[in-house]
């Protein structure tokens, strides 16, 4: 028997949206172990500061028992390995996020080629959403509820209010 899978799935989450729970969903019933893990240094300005984007991430995955929230910082592939991980999960929702995730996949793969990157295609009723996006409208004044999880609605509310 294989032992059961580890799979990581990493993302900038700055907020989560009901399309990143989706992947979280769908790819903890294809693995043994599913890691969530937020990138810490980024070059990108963020709206939440990691702990905020762990925090959400952790209200919004309490129901299943086999996903848990980490943070990373340096390479991707060093992280999966040191959390002994054979796998990271990506999500795909249109042909423009192909180009940069083959980018990633096929660098990633030369630099550990024994972590495999498993592609899953987003739902169809997630495929428009963004993060960015989510963001923009919130700060419009603009209603996101259905966008995202209830933890991340209440804290961009919350932040926009400041
Ligand atoms: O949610 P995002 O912003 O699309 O996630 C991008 C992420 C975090 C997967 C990517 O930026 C990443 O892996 N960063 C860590 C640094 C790294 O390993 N870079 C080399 C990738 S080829």
């Amino acid at each position: 028997m294989p032992a059961p899978l580890i799979a990581i799935y990493p993302g900038s989450f700055d907020p989560p949206t009901n399309g990143h729970l989706d992947l979280i969903a769908r790819g903890s019933r294809l693995v043994g172990q599913l890691i969530v893990a937020v990138l810490e240094n980024t070059q990108k300005q963020p709206l939440f500061p990691v702990a905020e984007r762990i925090d959400m991430l952790k209200q919004s995955i309490a129901s299943f028992t086999n996903v848990e929230v980490d943070s990373f910082e340096g390479l991707l592939v060093d992280f999966a390995a040191e959390r002994q991980a054979s796998v990271i999960l990506r999500g795909i929702r249109a042909i423009s996020d192909y180009e940069i995730e083959l980018q990633m996949a096929l660098l990633n793969r030369r630099m550990r080629p024994h972590i495999e990157t498993i592609f899953l295609m987003a739902s169809e009723e997630h495929s428009f959403l963004s993060s960015r996006m989510v963001k923009e409208i919130a700060l419009l004044g603009g209603d996101v509820s259905t966008f995202v999880p209830a933890a991340v609605s209440r804290s961009l509310h919350g932040k926009i209010k400041k």
